[in-house]
C-alpha cells in the first residue's frame, strides 16, 4: 500500500527526468500529423487531445489509485459530488431505480432525492443493517445501489459483503462512497464493490487544500454479463462509434470508458492539473496519516464516551455498537478520524462546544491534517427533513469531529474545554427555563 502510494503510475519522466509528476497545464495537446488526431478521436488508440477529458498529470493520478483500490480503471474529477454524479449518470436511465443505504453523506441525498428525481430516477432509502431491507427494495428497475464504507458522520460500518451477496443476485451493481475509509484502511472491491467513489477532497488529499473526486471500477461488474440491460455499453454506440464493453476484453473499464466519453466530456467536470498533483502528494503519507489519526479518534472517542453532557458517542469501537464486529473484521487498521458526539443540551451546548475550542477549526470539511468540528444539523445535512437527519444519527445536539494530526493530549484537552463549555450552556439554559414538575 505505502509503495503503491508513492510510486504506481509514475517514473521519473524522459524528457527531463522530472522525479515527481510534472503539472501539465496544457489545454491542448499537438500532434505530428492529420492521421495522429484523427485516430483519437475515432478511438483507435489512446492519447490526448484536450484537457477536458484528459491530462497526462491527472492520468498518474489514476493509475494511482486504480492501484490502490487493485482495480481496473479510474477517473479523476473535479469533486467528490461529481464523481457521486458521474458514476450514477453512467449506470442510471430515466425510469432506472435505485436503493441508497440512509446513512449517506447529506450532499448525496439530497442529490438523490431532488436532482436525481427531476431525472424521474426514483429512490428506495434502507437501514444498511437490515439485509432483508436490501433485499426488498430491489426491483426489476434497480440499476444501482449506493452505501458509504464508513457513514459520514456517525461512523456506522456497513456488512458490504452480505450487502453486495444480495445486489449481485439481482444482477445490480454496488457503488461505494468511500471517502471515509480510504484504500488505507478498507478496499471496497474486496468486499464486492463494483464501482468506488471518493471526495479526493478529504483523506486522499490530507491538508485540505483541494476539492477532487475519483471513479474507480473495480473489475467486478461486467456489463456483458446481462447484455439486454446495459444496451448503452453492450451495443454499438452511435454518437461515439464503438461498443464500450468491448473494452473489458482488453482489460479495461468499459463503463468507465464510457462516462469519460460522455459525461465528464458533457458535463465538464474536468479535474486541473494543478488539483491532481496536490492529490498526488497527499496520497504519497496516505498510509501513515490514517493509522495515527484512526488511532487517536478511537483513543479520544474513549475519553469522550460517559463524560459529563455527553449521551452518546458514535465511534464503532463504543461498546454496545452494533457494528463492533464489522469494525473487528473489516477494519483491523482502524475506522478513520471521523465520528460524531451526541451532546445532552442540544444545540445550545453543541455551539457552545464548537465555540469554546481552541485548537480545532469550525468548518464543513474532514480529512484535513488540523481537527477540525461542525455541527451537521444546521450546516452539512441541514437540507434534509428532521426524519431524515434522525435516521442517519444527527440530532440537535450532535457535533462532528474530525480528528486532524496535532498531538493526542493537546486534542483531548481542547475537547474537554468544549465539553465544559456545553455543560455550563445546559446549566444556564435549565436554570433560565426550570421544566415544569409534573404531577399525578
Ligand atoms: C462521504 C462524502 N462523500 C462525498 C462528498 C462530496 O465531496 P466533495 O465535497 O469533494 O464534492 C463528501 C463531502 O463532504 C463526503 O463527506
Amino acid at each position: 500500500m505505502s509503495t503503491a502510494a508513492i510510486h504506481a503510475g509514475w517514473r521519473a519522466d524522459d524528457m527531463h527526468g522530472a522525479v515527481t509528476p510534472p503539472i501539465y497545464t496544457t489545454s491542448a495537446y499537438a500532434h505530428r500529423d492529420h492521421d495522429s488526431l484523427k485516430e483519437l478521436f475515432a478511438r483507435r488508440c489512446d492519447g490526448f487531445a484536450y484537457s477536458r477529458s484528459g491530462n497526462p498529470t491527472t492520468a498518474v493520478l489514476e493509475e494511482r489509485i486504480t492501484a490502490l483500490e487493485g482495480g481496473i480503471g479510474a477517473i479523476a474529477v473535479a469533486s467528490g459530488q461529481a464523481a457521486t454524479t458521474i458514476a450514477l449518470c453512467a449506470l442510471l436511465e430515466p425510469g432506472s431505480h435505485l436503493v441508497a443505504s440512509e446513512l449517506l453523506y447529506g450532499g448525496t441525498t439530497e442529490f438523490l432525492d431532488d436532482t436525481l428525481a427531476d431525472l424521474a430516477v426514483t429512490t428506495t432509502t434502507v437501514d444498511p443493517w437490515d439485509l432483508d431491507a436490501w433485499e426488498r427494495a430491489i426491483t426489476a428497475h434497480t440499476r444501482a445501489v449506493i452505501v458509504e464504507s464508513i457513514a459520514n458522520p456517525g461512523a456506522q460500518l456497513v456488512d458490504l459483503d452480505a450487502i453486495s451477496a444480495i445486489a449481485h443476485a439481482h444482477d445490480v451493481p454496488v457503488i461505494v462512497d468511500a471517502t471515509l475509509s480510504s484504500p488505507a484502511l478498507y478496499r471496497p472491491g474486496d468486499h464486492g464493490a463494483d464501482v468506488i467513489v471518493h471526495s479526493a477532497t478529504k483523506y486522499l488529499c490530507g491538508h485540505g487544500t483541494t476539492i477532487a473526486g475519483l471513479i474507480v471500477d473495480t473489475g467486478n461488474f461486467d456489463p456483458r454479463r446481462c447484455p439486454e440491460r446495459w444496451a448503452r455499453l453492450t451495443t454499438p454506440n452511435r454518437r461515439f462509434g464503438v461498443t464500450f464493453a468491448d473494452d473489458y476484453a482488453r482489460g479495461c473499464s468499459g463503463l468507465l470508458s464510457y462516462a469519460r466519453a460522455k459525461y465528464v466530456t458533457d458535463f465538464g467536470t474536468t479535474l486541473p492539473a494543478t488539483s491532481a498533483q496536490q492529490i498526488l502528494v497527499g496520497i504519497e503519507t496516505l498510509d501513515l496519516r490514517m493509522r495515527k489519526i484512526s488511532a487517536d479518534a478511537a483513543a479520544l472517542a474513549s475519553r469522550l464516551h460517559g463524560s459529563g453532557g455527553v449521551d452518546q458517542v458514535n465511534h464503532p469501537t463504543i461498546p454496545g455498537r452494533a457494528d463492533a464486529i464489522l469494525a473487528d473484521r473489516d477494519f483491523p487498521r482502524g475506522t478513520s478520524g471521523v465520528f460524531s458526539v451526541d451532546l445532552s443540551g442540544g444545540e445550545a451546548a453543541a455551539a457552545a462546544f464548537c465555540d469554546a475550542l481552541e485548537l480545532f477549526t469550525l468548518a464543513v470539511n474532514i480529512g484535513d491534517a488540523r481537527s477540525l468540528v461542525c455541527h451537521p444539523g444546521t450546516t452539512t445535512h441541514s437540507h434534509l427533513t428532521e426524519a431524515q437527519r434522525l435516521a442517519c444519527g444527527v440530532g440537535p445536539g450532535t457535533v462532528r469531529l474530525s480528528i486532524g494530526l496535532e498531538d493526542l493530549e493537546d486534542l483531548s484537552e481542547d475537547l474537554q474545554r468544549g465539553l465544559a463549555a456545553a455543560r455550563a450552556a445546559t446549566a444556564a439554559r435549565t436554570r433560565q427555563s426550570p421544566v415544569p414538575a409534573h404531577h399525578g
